[in-house]
């Protein structure tokens, strides 16, 4: 039956090349090449249908596919993309029916959505994936969203976030790799890969949207939406390279930001978009707006209604206008008052046709109907989110050793997100259902519980002044060996418009530990939280602590793989763990200062409580000195570093090994550290592995000026790897 069906659906394709072909059709004929069929398409093309090709609208969030007439009242057929809310392949196949057959051309519309961190499979945020350091893993995971995703309808995703962000109280920052531009660009090239594969006409994989183009994270006092000082060195140094690495890794298209980049908006930046983006960097996919931020260009005060706004962000190269009603309103009558150059709105369609031509759109516009047990859930996915989960736990402290916990038989088990679900699934969870996730205390169970009595107390709420459930706690606390104390935040608390004053957890969870530690019990914190936490008070209090983040649905099983010692910690901060709020910024490559000896805080130490790659293991690994193929090189010659790590310990661990570079005299000051390579092994009880960074020496020692030219400077360089340090002299 299923090879009939795709037998059929060969002679049918067939046919319709046949005919398309007969009528001249170009770019109706698959087998002509891509940009042939793009030109002759925007050649029959009006000025309305071009504009229309614009505008993205909503689909599915309050609709009901019963209720198909209403919704297709409401959207143009030649309407060029929506955000697709719903899961339902029937209900984008009705709609997307409507713009093939009810066309005058036939283009079909592309479905967007946030699948961020996973369809319904959610695994962990970004800020934790990065954690993990394993690049080729979240490569997997983003293949198992775009799978789930494009099976439900959708074709493109709003995803990866590659804003560096060095701010804690910005919520956004859990949607990011963390604080390092490399790290940003490695994992968000390896996003792109998974979701785009080889081929975006797979029916298992999406359009990739590198976003917010640029310098979003950088908002002032860790605000969403507002300014950004950004100067053109700080522009190139920290929050570019992600995003033409992600172009070079071939992004079908991008999003520009909401920030306003030292005056000019992202989303009316022409430098960025137009300059950099398509002329330099010859990108030739699309970018869309944020959500309203074309119509925000007035609130940010560079545009005096929704028609300058309109003229602006077009001009400056923004192709897709997402929730604005600006191009849809405006365009045609720029166009007609000469403010818009026709071949500019040639050039936007193009991109937009070009990206439903690569995604095999007009061959296959609609949906396989499968079922939800079809598409979801799949235990080869649930596999690959649990190992995401395992390799992201950072494990920050463990004094005496005290975990794994393999001596215990009675163990408490408090805290409000000890039975929590919703909250491990972290913000934009899309499809993600709390009851697919496993609990932190029933993974336990299901780990320990034959060996192990588990009770359990709630405590406390996330927050509030309610103490009343304290002394219950208190009471399981007693009659156990140990305390898995579970805290932190709640989704809401990070993600978009979330921002916190401080990076401490509410004073009830605090005042739980203090009330816990009276019982003289170990205790051992999990942290469960969408940013970096003020973590000062409570390690004096703890034992032991591990930052979970927000591992998704297969938290449960994670977490007590760490717990038992299935599984040994391996991530390592993808983000520096200030002291405390107040020393924010703090990040590890800062640029050097004056007087290293001078300029600290008075009242609190000025070095971070973690730093930047910090996290544990339960076995010892003895780092060898750095080997150099030479220690005096000249332009043009090739430079390979080695490192043995052995694992001196009892357990089989994987470890990562994090290249740095430091550069102490440049006619730019350079950071006093820059993250350049990192690579992950296995490394078995008792065995050594070498790692090995092989050196491009205008990518890693040159640097960029504020225009983004790039330099390499003679002089000294060292290549730091932990506490180890080589020095290199390049002629
Ligand atoms: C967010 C984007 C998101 C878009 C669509 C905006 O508010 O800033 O990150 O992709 O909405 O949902």
């Amino acid at each position: 039956m299923r090879n009939f069906k795709v037998f059929s659906a060969c002679i049918l394709l067939a046919l319709t090349a046949i005919s398309a072909k007969a009528d001249n059709v170009i770019y109706k004929d698959a087998s002509q090449p891509i940009e042939k069929r793009v030109e002759d398409l925007v050649a029959r093309m009006t000025l309305e249908e071009k504009v229309l090709q614009l505008n993205q609208y909503t689909l599915g969030r309050n609709d009901n596919v019963n209720n198909v007439a209403e919704i297709l009242k409401k959207l143009p057929a030649e309407l060029g993309s929506v955000i697709y809310f719903n899961s339902d392949p029937d209900l984008r196949n009705q709609v997307q029916r409507q713009a093939m057959e009810k066309s005058r051309l036939g283009i079909p519309m592309i479905f967007g959505y946030d699948v961020i961190h996973g369809y319904r499979t959610v695994y962990p945020i970004s800020l934790a994936q990065a954690c993990s350091w394993n690049s080729g893993l979240v490569e997997q995971a983003c293949a198992v969203a775009a799978q789930e995703a494009r099976m439900s309808g959708v074709d493109w995703t709003f995803s990866p976030m590659v804003d560096v962000a060095r701010d804690g109280r910005w919520g956004r920052v859990s949607e990011g790799y963390g604080e390092d531009p490399y790290a940003n660009a490695v994992f968000g090239v390896a996003s792109i890969k998974g979701y785009q594969g080889n081929d975006m006409s797979d029916s298992q994989r999406v359009a990739a949207c590198l976003k917010h183009y640029v310098g979003y994270g950088a908002s002032e006092g860790g605000r969403d939406y507002v300014y950004t000082e950004i100067s053109p060195q700080t522009l190139w140094d920290t929050y570019m390279l992600p995003y033409e690495e992600g172009v070079k890794a071939g992004a079908a298209t991008l999003m520009s930001c909401f920030n306003d980049i030292s005056g000019t908006p992202g989303t009316a930046n022409s430098y960025i978009l137009r300059e950099i983006l398509k002329n330099r960097w010859k990108h030739d996919g699309f970018v869309v707006s944020d959500w309203g931020a074309i119509q925000q260009l007035r609130s940010q005060g560079v545009a005096k209604d929704l028609k300058e706004a309109g003229l602006k962000a077009f001009t400056a190269g923004v192709e897709m206008d997402m929730m604005n009603n600006s191009y849809d309103k405006h365009l045609v009558d720029l166009v007609n008052e000469g403010k818009v150059p026709m071949a500019m709105v040639d050039d936007a369609v193009k991109r937009v046709l070009r990206v439903k031509f690569r995604l095999g759109l007009f061959e296959k516009p609609y949906t396989s109907t499968t079922t939800e047990k079809e598409r979801f859930l799949l235990p080869a996915n649930l596999k690959i989110a649990q190992q995401l989960a395992e390799e992201s736990i950072v494990l920050l402290k463990n004094d005496n050793n005290i975990l794994p916990l393999t001596k215990q038989s009675n163990v408490a088990v408090i805290g409000p997100m000890a039975k929590d679900k919703l909250n491990l699934l972290g913000s934009w969870s899309a499809h993600g259902k709390q009851d697919d996730v496993t609990s932190i205390y029933d993974g336990l169970v299901a780990e320990l519980g034959k060996k192990v009595k588990l009770s359990y107390a709630e405590g406390c709420e996330f927050d509030g002044d309610n103490t009343s459930k304290f002394a219950e706690a208190v009471s399981v606390a007693n009659k156990s060996e140990v305390i898995i104390l579970c805290l932190g935040e709640k989704k809401g608390w990070s993600g978009e418009n979330a921002s916190r004053s401080t990076l401490a957890l509410p004073k009830i969870q605090e005042d739980l530990v203090l009330e816990l530690k009276k019982t003289g019990k170990p205790i051992v914190l999990l942290l469960s939280s969408g940013r970096p936490l003020e973590l000062n008070r409570l390690e004096k209090l703890s034992d032991a602590m591990l930052e979970i983040w927000q591992p998704g649905i297969m938290s449960g099983q994670a977490v007590a793989g760490i717990l038992s010692g299935r599984v040994n910690p391996s991530g390592k901060l993808s983000i520096t763990f200030p002291y405390s709020t107040g020393q924010i910024p703090i990040y590890y490559n800062m640029r050097q200062s004056g007087r290293t000896h001078q300029g600290k805080y008075q009242d609190i130490p000025t070095t971070p409580l973690y730093e930047f790659t910090h996290g544990l293991s339960y076995t010892n690994y003895e780092y060898g000195d750095i080997k150099a193929s030479a220690t005096k090189i000249k332009r043009g010659d090739k430079l390979s570093l080695d490192i043995t790590v052995s694992n001196s310990g009892k357990m089989d661990g994987k470890e990562t090994v994090h290249w740095f570079i430091y550069d102490p005299v440049s006619t730019i000051s350079r950071p006093v550290k820059e993250l350049k390579h990192f690579e992950k092994q296995l490394i078995k009880a008792g065995e050594s592995k070498t790692f090995r960074f092989e050196v491009d020496l205008e990518r890693d020692f040159g640097f960029v000026d504020g225009t983004g030219k790039r330099f390499l400077e003679s002089g000294d360089y060292y290549v730091i790897v932990k506490d180890k340090k080589i020095k290199i002299e390049l002629d």
